[in-house]
């Protein structure tokens, strides 16, 4: 970074550890005379204090001091410190030992009695090379950074398409409005119950709100009629199942849940369900969820063709009657106690279905 004209460059601070007073006030000169602010520490101890007080760059130290020698001092300050420039001084008898240092962090290390020079050189090198450190991580972070702000962006856009056809479908079929949020909400319920959380429980969520989707594809003549469907009419409106299945494919791709609950949330756990006739274990777990939450918002809604509303306390009924046939028995005793708990609340039927960007 450059300094700016009016700002001093600030000197990189720099600790030298040495036991010998003498030969630590040399250094001290000299790295001073360097433009250096110099600390200082008289062992392994007083340098770990020093190092925890101060925005240290590089640390010089002696190899054989009392309380905690070199090396100790090194590993324990690399470990706090990583980025830390260690540079050791040690003694002509312990080069063998200042060798294993750079095995265990240290930059570099000179040799008494030193070359100005070659401290000089050494104490260089050892700083391009932090520098090169603490550059990488920056770089690092920023690219941390730009990735969580792309994956970001990415997800608003994945749930601004979905919304699009969520609105697309209530556009068409009045009904929806409402049912796909409540169905999301109460499949949520059941889910928790069921001590479901995280990914699969946002999938499951996902799932409630678009299992319909399919309905883009049926007749609005069919969706809203108010008397009862014929069986050809019942047919195809059946359809949507594999049709939203079909459209969702490529945009849930990496969301598997969702995409079961889009196919599989009118199978039925004694096997006489569509599309596929699924039995029992075979149907996945968060289609059984929302097979439930849907039979219960229906149940508790007008609709064209059944403008009665049942209370929950009933539509539980109907839909513990239905265990084992209908719905997997698991499930329904997750209701059951979704709804004991409170947990699982109707929702008022003026409940217009919530934008899902944002709401996670
Ligand atoms: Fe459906």
């Amino acid at each position: 970074m450059i300094a700016r004209p009016h700002e001093p460059p600030v000197s990189p601070c720099c600790l030298i550890v040495d036991d010998e007073p003498r030969l630590r006030q040399a250094m001290v000169h000299l790295m001073r005379s360097d433009g250096f602010q110099c600390i200082e520490a008289a062992n392994g101890i007083e340098a770990l204090d020093q190092l925890a007080g101060h925005a240290v760059s590089l640390m010089m130290s002696d190899l054989r001091m009392p309380k905690m020698d070199g090396l100790e001092l090194l590993r324990e300050a690399r470990s706090r410190f990583p980025e830390l420039a260690v540079v050791m001084i040690t003694a002509v008898s312990d080069v063998e030992v200042a060798v294993s240092c750079l095995a265990n962090g240290a930059a570099d290390y000179v040799v008494k009695p030193y070359q100005i020079d070659d401290v000089r050189a050494r104490v260089a090198q050892a700083l391009d090379k932090r520098r090169l450190l603490v550059e990488n991580r920056a770089y690092r972070e920023r690219l941390e950074d730009r990735v969580r702000e792309q994956a970001r962006q990415n997800e608003e856009l994945f749930l601004a398409s979905i919304q699009s056809l969520a609105e697309a479908l209530e556009l068409k079929d009045p009904y929806t409005r409402g049912h796909s949020i409540r169905v999301s909400q109460y499949s949520s319920a059941i889910a928790r119950a069921m001590s479901l959380s995280g990914d699969v429980l946002r999938q499951i969520e996902l799932g409630g709100h678009v299992h319909d989707i399919g309905k883009i594809g049926v007749r609005e003549a069919v969706l809203n009629k108010a008397e009862r469907l014929t069986a050809e009419e019942y047919e195809h409106i059946m359809t949507h199942p594999v049709l939203g299945w079909r459209i969702l494919a490529p945009l849930l791709a990496d969301r598997p849940c969702a995409l079961n609950i889009v196919r599989s949330h009118h199978e039925r756990y004694d096997g006489l369900g569509i599309p596929d006739g699924l039995h029992g274990s075979a149907i996945p777990l968060e289609a059984r969820i929302v097979a439930a939450a849907d039979a219960l918002d229906a149940m508790t809604s007008d609709r064209p063709y059944r403008p009665s509303e049942m209370s929950l306390c009933l539509a539980l009924e109907e839909i513990r009657r239905n265990a084992m046939t209908q719905f997997d028995p698991d499930v329904v005793e997750a209701v059951t106690h979704a709804v004991a708990s409170g947990d699982l609340q109707l929702l008022p039927k003026s409940a217009y279905t919530s934008p899902l960007i944002g709401a996670r």
